[in-house]
């Protein structure tokens, strides 16, 4: 093992591959975004209406040493100056995760490095650190296309509050976009379509799940698809220029139970902060409405930039920091874990195992 080196800042390569994007990314000292490389697969998958996990694997193949390349070139390193080699190990797409995860193995081996093994939602929460200097405790709600939740991130520690029973707020967007004919991913696309819509043009539900912080989104799905169904039954299918109107009502939908659950559970956890994080964190509604609800309640809400909303290696170089720090390192058994859980997390985003 290379000797850690506490005058010097500690670089780490972090490699991100749990879906459709290939990333690395060189952070230093757990903040400082050296460089951030990400290789999206969205036009490939786009044809097929979602993710094609066997298509993703192969296109991971094909761009990882490519993108790790390019994050060392923008950092302006090479992989002497590497502390570490961080790699997100699950949860995601079981191939996809492979990828990476047999990747960053095979570099630690070679260079003689620790690898530190980061859950993909730590990865997440950890995405808010690298533009805010936020001090626990806190309320993570992660949203994204395979996940939802709430969090509360404390100082010795945090534990899932709730999350989603069945489908995730991105895989909402997704399924209904296809629905309304719109390509993937369907988050942006719900957004774009929306502006200029009228959100009251539809009423559709809103599952609550009182006294619970968990969601449920496969209801709003069913009601957008039975919506759409009982039209053309009438011989009266949605015109092009109602798309709008129907994207607005579904966005709508979408946001307000996620805002509203997570200022509730802020207030009653007595947190000052919340922090919306994943995929459905770039949504200028969610943060909009998140904020406005929020503020009421005397509760502050951020959100990292859109690049570190979505997925990308360096939320996963911040979170491996902390694990860094800890001695937290994995060993040649790491394997990948598409339902990994979620350990208990540690002050911004590290974990308690
Ligand atoms: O975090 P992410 O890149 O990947 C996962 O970990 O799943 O999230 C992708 C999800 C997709 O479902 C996508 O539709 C959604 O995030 N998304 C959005 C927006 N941008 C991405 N949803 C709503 N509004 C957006 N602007
Ligand atoms: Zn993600």
């Amino acid at each position: 093992m290379n000797e850690s080196k506490p005058d010097k800042s500690i670089r780490i390569l972090a490699i991100e591959s749990s879906c459709d994007e290939t990333a690395a990314a060189v952070v230093a000292d757990g903040r400082q975004v050296l460089s951030n490389v990400i290789s999206s697969q969205i036009a490939v998958h786009r044809e097929y209406g979602g993710v094609v996990p066997e298509i993703a694997s192969r296109n991971h193949l094909l761009a990882l040493t490519p993108v790790v390349e390019q994050a060392l070139a923008d950092a302006a390193c090479t992989l002497d100056d590497i502390q570490a080699v961080a790699v997100s190990h699950g949860p995601g797409l079981a191939g996809a995760l492979l990828v990476g995860v047999s990747y960053a193995k095979a570099l630690a081996y070679a260079r003689q490095l620790p690898l530190i093994a980061v859950h993909h939602w730590q990865g997440h929460v950890a995405a808010i650190e690298i533009e805010h200097r936020l001090e626990p405790p806190y309320l993570a709600l992660v949203v994204s296309g395979s996940h939802s939740g709430l969090l509360l991130v404390g100082e010795q520690g945090g534990r899932l509050l709730g999350c989603s029973h069945d489908d995730a707020a991105g895989e909402a967007f997704d399924k209904i976009a296809r629905a309304l004919g719109l390509p993937y991913p369907g988050g942006p696309e719900i957004e774009r379509a929306a502006a200029g819509g009228d959100a009251a043009y539809v009423d559709f539900p809103r599952a609550w799940l009182p006294d619970s912080d968990d969601f449920s989104f496969s209801g709003l799905k069913s009601a957008v698809l039975n919506y759409l169904h009982h039209r053309e039954q009438l011989g009266d299918p949605p015109r092009a220029d109602e798309i709008k109107h129907i994207a607005a009502a579904a966005q709508q939908a979408i946001c307000d139970v996620l805002s509203w659950k997570a200022v509730l559970a802020a207030r009653r956890e007595g947190l000052k902060q919340i922090v919306l994080v994943g995929g459905v964190a770039a949504n200028g509604c969610l943060r909009r409405m998140t904020a406005e609800r929020a503020a009421e309640q005397g509760i502050t809400v951020s959100y990292p930039a859109p690049v570190y909303c979505t997925d990308n290696a360096a939320m996963i170089g911040v979170a491996a920091y902390r694990q860094y720090a800890a001695g937290d390192f994995a060993d040649m058994r790491l394997n990948a874990c598409p339902r990994l859980p979620l350990p208990v997390l540690a002050a911004g985003g590290a974990a308690e195992q």
